[in-house]
């Protein structure tokens, strides 16, 4: 998959290198809430990777635009290692990522280099500063609806809001996006990851840029061992590395299971996809309430209404767009679910 490597950046943690790639005709629709597939996982910042990562990306944007999904009755193991059937689905195998950790943290050891961003620093810094406005929204009795946008601006006061907010983070990776958040006044952070890889590099780098207060532990979302329930839920490319694997269908099923039961009551949950349309999310969602209302009901026994899990409440409207053949595109998609 070509990719347009642009110079490298200054930035505060190193030299920053951004990559992107050029959007291909097919990748763009109509629906201006599209994100754009396959590409967008080379849309990261590289704080100065020198190892293997050019193979590595090439091996996984190729993967990612192959969709090789099994039927479910074919599941599978997630320590499985890829088979050369599988190997398209590399980025949903742990394997990938405890090697991928293991090169980070050996880099970051070596050079001081923090590794990637997910879908590129711009996109992070969006993401923190629209959750922590929808939270202090949300904090002052104001909840979205759908129509009007969430400011980004600073709310008078509204900080004192954040503490109330615990965070976690699930697939944190190199869990810069809670350092990103604790520099915008969230306090109570828990980053979360199934590699032991990206918990080391979490830590390393938490501890180096004076962020020790934010917890890291190592935990499958799919098998969650965390006991406690968190008002802030937010997931920046971990569905959609979940939704890799060759059982990723089941997989995504898992994943809304586990997640309804991390969530709050009254909290959120913040999903960051550039393989699905916020569309697409809010559909998987209400798949999933209907699941959820049918199994109340069976155990029940009962016909009585039961309130959806989750309601979608807002989006991000402003990341770029690309226009190309006449139809418009945004790469990524930032979509907010309230837990009822
Ligand atoms: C695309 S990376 C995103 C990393 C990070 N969220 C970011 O934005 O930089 C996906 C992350 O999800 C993690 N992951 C994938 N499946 C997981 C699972 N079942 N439980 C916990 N973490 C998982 C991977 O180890 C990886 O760190």
């Amino acid at each position: 998959m070509a990719g347009i490597r642009l110079p490298p950046e200054e930035s505060d943690v190193s030299q920053a290198q951004q990559t992107r790639a050029a959007p291909a005709a097919t990748d763009l629709v109509s629906d201006d809430d599209r994100s754009v597939a396959a590409d967008s996982w080379s849309i990261k910042s590289e704080y100065g990777s020198t190892l293997d990562d050019d193979q590595r990306h090439a091996d996984a944007a190729d993967a990612l635009s192959a969709g090789n999904h099994r039927d479910a009755s074919d599941y599978s193991s997630d320590k499985d290692e890829p088979d050369a059937e599988a190997v398209t689905s590399m980025l949903g195998l742990q394997s990938y990522w405890d090697s991928a950790y293991a090169d980070e943290l050996a880099n970051f050891r070596e050079h001081g280099h923090a590794g990637e961003v997910w879908f590129g620093t711009d996109v992070m810094e969006i993401v923190s500063s629209w959750t922590k406005s929808l939270c202090i929204d949300i904090s002052q009795g104001h909840i979205p609806n759908h129509v009007d946008d969430i400011k980004s601006e600073p709310v008078e006061d509204g900080e004192k809001y954040l503490s109330t907010w615990s965070v976690l983070d699930i697939g944190t990776g190199n869990g810069l996006l809670l350092q990103e958040l604790a520099k915008q006044g969230f306090s109570d952070l828990t980053g979360t990851d199934y590699s032991e890889g990206a918990i080391d590099l979490s830590r390393s780098l938490a501890q180096r840029d004076g962020f020790a207060n934010i917890n890291f532990l190592v935990d499958d979302v799919l098998d969650t061992k965390l006991e406690r329930e968190f008002k802030l839920v937010i997931d920046k490319g971990t569905l959609d590395a979940i939704g890799l694997h060759p059982d990723g269908p089941i997989k995504r099923i898992m994943y809304w299971d586990s997640v309804s039961r991390l969530v709050a009551h009254g909290g959120l949950l913040v999903i960051t996809s550039c393989n699905n349309t916020k569309d697409e999310l809010v559909q998987e969602v209400e798949d999933f309430n209907k699941r959820s209302i049918g199994a109340h009901q069976e155990s029940e026994q009962t016909q009585k209404e039961q309130e959806p899990p989750f309601r979608y409440i807002a989006h991000v409207r402003s990341y770029q767009t690309f226009e190309f053949g006449g139809s418009v595109g945004s790469r990524v998609a930032t979509v907010a679910f309230l837990h009822t």
